[in-house]
C-alpha cells in the first residue's frame, strides 16, 4: 500500500503538512505522557519503517475497527494504519477466502510482527462457535500470538471478554489475558486498550509508542497505558463542581439537565470508569458522551455490562462516592493510587480506615508510588469509612 511513496509524500497526498504531521507527533508524545523531544523520535520512526502489523477481529461488532476509521476526512491516525504494513485484517483486507488465509501465514513466517485482537474468544464446549477457515478462532489466535513480537487487545471485548462474555456468556467467551494466563495461547507482551469502543488515540499511541521505543507503553495493573487510563474521567470532568455542590440532573431533560449539571443521579459511572474520554474527546477533539448530556455507562471498566444498570445511580449517594466533599476527593485518589492493587470497593484491606495510615507506615509503604500529604490521608481515610 502506498509503497511507491516515502511518508512525507503520501502525507501530502492526503492534504497533510510536514509541519501538520510533527505537530502530530507532538500532541502523541503528550498524550503518552512523554517529554516533548520524544515527538522527534516518534516522527523519524513513523516516517522510516512500515511496520508490519496483523489485526485479528474475533467475537467482535467491528465497532472497534469502525473507532479508528470513523473520521470524515483523513486524519494521521488512520494514515499510519495505512501506512502500516497491514498484512492481514478481517475486515478492511480486500483478500478473502485463501488468498486471506494466505496473506496471515506469510506474516506467521516472517514474523515479529505487532498483532492486534478485537473480539473475545470462545473456548471450551464452545469453541466452534467463532471459527476462521474453519479453524477456531482460539486455534488461529494461538499459533498468530507465538510469532508476535507484542499483542494489543483492542476493546473491552479482547480486553476484559465485553458483551459476548455478558452473563450467561453463551459462548464461554474469554479475553485475550485470560488466555494467556490459562495457558491456552502463548505469553507475550499484552497491552490492553478497553472501551466499547476505545478512543482511537489509544491505538495509534500505543502502536506509535512501539514503534519509536520497541517497547509497549508504561502499565497499570490490568495492563492499560497509564497515559490513557491513569485517571478517572470524574477526575477530569468540566461537570466535577456540580458534583461537589450537589448539584444534579434527575432526568434527561429536567433543568438540572438543562444547566449541564452533574449525572451523577442519571447512573453516570465516571467516578469508578479510567479513560481519558474528558480530554482526548471523541470525533476529533470535538464532544464527549458527558459533554453531550449523557452519564458515562463505564464501556472500559471489566465489570462492564454486568456491572449493574446503566441508568441507576448504584446507592443512595453512589458507588463508594461519599456526600461529603473530603469523601470524594478520597475516592478520586483512591481510583487514581490504590485501585491498581486494590479492590476497587476497597473491601480487601485489612485493617480499618483509622488505622491506615499507621500500618502504610509500619510496612514501610512497599510497593506504594506515592507519597500522601496530612490532608489527602485525611480525605482517603474519609472515603474508606464510607465503604465500611
Ligand atoms: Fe464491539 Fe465494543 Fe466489543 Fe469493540 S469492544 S468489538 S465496539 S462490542
Ligand atoms: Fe462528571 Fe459523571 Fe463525575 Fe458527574 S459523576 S462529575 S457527570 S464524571
Ligand atoms: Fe465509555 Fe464512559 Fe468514555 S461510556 S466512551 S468511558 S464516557
Amino acid at each position: 500500500m502506498h509503497a511507491h511513496l516515502d511518508w512525507f509524500s503520501y502525507l501530502r497526498t492526503q492534504g497533510i503538512s510536514r509541519r501538520g504531521f510533527l505537530k502530530y507527533c507532538a500532541g502523541l508524545a503528550s498524550l503518552l505522557a512523554l517529554p516533548g523531544s520524544a515527538a522527534g523520535q516518534i516522527a523519524d520512526a513513523l516516517a522510516a519503517r512500515r511496520t508490519p502489523l496483523v489485526w485479528l477481529s474475533l467475537q467482535a461488532c467491528t465497532g472497534c475497527t469502525e473507532s479508528l476509521l470513523r473520521s470524515y476526512a483523513p486524519s494521521v491516525d488512520t494514515l499510519i494504519l495505512d501506512y502500516f504494513s497491514l498484512d492481514y485484517h478481517h475486515t478492511l483486507q480486500a483478500a478473502a477466502g485463501d488468498a486471506a488465509e494466505a496473506a496471515r501465514l506469510a506474516a506467521l513466517a516472517n514474523g515479529g510482527y505487532l498483532l492486534v485482537v478485537d473480539g473475545s474468544v470462545s473456548s471450551g464446549q464452545h469453541l466452534n462457535c467463532s471459527t476462521i477457515a474453519g479453524r477456531s478462532s482460539m486455534q488461529v489466535l494461538a499459533e498468530t500470538v507465538e510469532q508476535a513480537a507484542a499483542v494489543i487487545a483492542v476493546g473491552s471485548c479482547a480486553a476484559f471478554g465485553g458483551l459476548p462474555a455478558a452473563n450467561p456468556n453463551p459462548t464461554a467467551a474469554l479475553a485475550v489475558e485470560q488466555l494467556m494466563a490459562q495457558g491456552s495461547i502463548p505469553r507475550r507482551p499484552l497491552v490492553n486498550l478497553p472501551g466499547c469502543p476505545p478512543l482511537p488515540e489509544a491505538i495509534t499511541g500505543t502502536l506509535a509508542h512501539f514503534i519509536a521505543f520497541g517497547r509497549l507503553p508504561a502499565l497499570d495493573a490490568l495492563a492499560r497505558p497509564l497515559a490513557i487510563y491513569g485517571r478517572t474521567l470524574h477526575d477530569r470532568c468540566a461537570r466535577i463542581h456540580f458534583f461537589y455542590a450537589g448539584q444534579f440532573a434527575e432526568s434527561f431533560d429536567d433543568e438540572g439537565a438543562r444547566k449541564g449539571w452533574c449525572l451523577y443521579k442519571l447512573g453516570c459511572r465516571g467516578p469508578t470508569t479510567h479513560n481519558a474520554c474528558m480530554t482526548l474527546k471523541w470525533n476529533g477533539g470535538t464532544s464527549s458522551p458527558v459533554d453531550a448530556g449523557h452519564p458515562c455507562i463505564g464501556c472500559s471498566e471489566p465489570d462492564f455490562w454486568d456491572g449493574g444498570g446503566f441508568y441507576r445511580q448504584s446507592s443512595p449517594v453512589g458507588p463508594g462516592v461519599s456526600a461529603n466533599e473530603e469523601a470524594s476527593r478520597g475516592q478520586v485518589l483512591f481510583d487514581d493510587q490504590c485501585v491498581y492493587c486494590h479492590e476497587p470497593d476497597a473491601s480487601d484491606l485489612d485493617v480499618e480506615p483509622t488505622g491506615l495510615r499507621a500500618a502504610y507506615e509500619q510496612r514501610g509503604g512497599r510497593a506504594h508510588r506515592t507519597e500522601l500529604s496530612d490532608e489527602e490521608w485525611a480525605d482517603l481515610m474519609k472515603y474508606l469509612e464510607t465503604t465500611r
